[in-house]
């Protein structure tokens, strides 16, 4: 494989203290940082984190000029570490890529083989990326709440920020698993969409936001996948059944958490904490092969859109407004 010296990538940098410019650029190879394993990258796709890094927050990337994209999905092209050869196709999720880590936004990435995941059997690259971190996300939040105990016969499953990227993959998977998905969503007018891809009732943001201040309220929810925080995660909990559980990965709309402990210790109710980006290769798998065999969606619906390196830059600014729908893969190879 010809190795390109150059590479199209998008780079953001900061022009003045606060001030924040992106655009594409030629980067070098040697502007990689130097790990084991060169990979060109064939598709990315947009998470809510990338659009964090790409506008200058310093709490997911420290240093500027920098590429975001925490997915990539791509062939290797070079390996110094023999589990990897040329011509592999792998994905890369998480760790330190785009935060840190030159990311999937630019043709080629460099990093640690221990990062890297052989392509799942029955997923294409752009499969992986339809999925990407925010799919990765909503399995483990549906394993975590099965762990749990969570069954068909609990009852309803609230799924919260329902058309973004955690969101409506969480209620893909989890109707695919035979649950009864109740989706929450400030897009009532996605409903076709939502209940398209399995959910039963759509509820909009602001019955699953309750103001009343009461500490606990009518238990409805035996599960729950809380992609925003804040006082809709506090109204999740407070609606939810004796010994029922809630998945907490997100906060688009609030990192805070004000609520009484009435929820659990008067129901039961389990608090369980989601963080995609550490998890060892080995228990990635598990996940990974769920979204590949039994929980595979209909990825080329209307669910994942595609856009070009060129053609991100105002989906990210769409993303911090909570606007995209669905899932957005990029494809590096236009
Ligand atoms: N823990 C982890 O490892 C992990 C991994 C991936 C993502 N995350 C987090 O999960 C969250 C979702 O990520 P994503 O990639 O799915 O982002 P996304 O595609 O932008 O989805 C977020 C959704 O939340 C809803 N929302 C946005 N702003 C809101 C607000 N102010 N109040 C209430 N709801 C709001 C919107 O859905 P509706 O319009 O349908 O309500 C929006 O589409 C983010 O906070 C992200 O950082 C965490």
């Amino acid at each position: 494989m010809a190795v390109q010296k150059n590479f199209k990538a998008l780079v953001v940098s900061e022009a003045a203290p606060k001030q924040f410019v992106r655009g594409i650029k030629q980067k070098t190879l040697s502007e990689l940082p130097a790990n084991e394993v060169l990979i060109e990258v064939e598709y990315s796709s947009l998470n809510y984190k990338d659009a964090l890094s790409a506008t200058g927050n310093k709490g997911v990337t420290r240093n500027y000029p920098h590429t975001p994209g925490i997915d990539a999905a791509g062939v290797v092209v070079e390996s110094s570490n023999l589990a990897f050869e040329a011509g592999d196709e792998v994905i890369v999720t998480g760790f330190d890529l785009g935060m840190n880590t030159s990311g999937g936004f630019g043709r080629y990435i460099r990093v640690p083989a221990s990062w890297i995941l052989r392509l799942p059997g029955n997923l294409t690259l752009r499969e992986s990326m339809a999925y990407g971190t925010a799919g990765f996300t909503a399995a483990l939040c549906v394993l975590k709440l099965q762990a749990h105990g969570l069954t068909k016969d609990s009852g309803e499953v609230l799924v919260t920020g329902a058309t973004g990227g955690v969101g409506s993959i969480a209620v893909g998977i989890l109707a695919k698993a035979g649950f009864h998905v109740v989706a929450a969503t400030g897009k009532t007018e996605e409903k076709d969409f939502l209940t398209g891809l399995g959910a039963q009732q759509v509820i909009s943001r602001a019955e699953a936001d309750d103001s009343s201040g009461r500490p606990i309220l009518k238990g409805r929810w035996g599960g729950v996948v809380d992609t925003v925080g804040g006082n809709i995660l506090a109204t999740a909990i407070k609606s939810t059944k004796e010994e029922g559980c809630v998945a907490c990965c997100g906060n688009a709309m609030s990192a805070d958490l004000a609520m009484s402990v009435f929820p659990f210790i008067l129901r039961g109710v389990s608090l369980l904490g989601v963080n995609s980006v550490d998890i060892p290769i080995g228990d990635r798998l598990l996940a990974w092969q769920k979204l590949a065999q039994d929980w595979k969606l209909d990825l080329s619906s209307d669910l994942v859109s595609e856009c070009s390196l060129e053609e991100l830059s105002p989906k990210i600014d769409l993303m911090l407004k909570g606007g995209i729908r669905g899932r957005v893969v990029v494809d590096l190879s236009r």
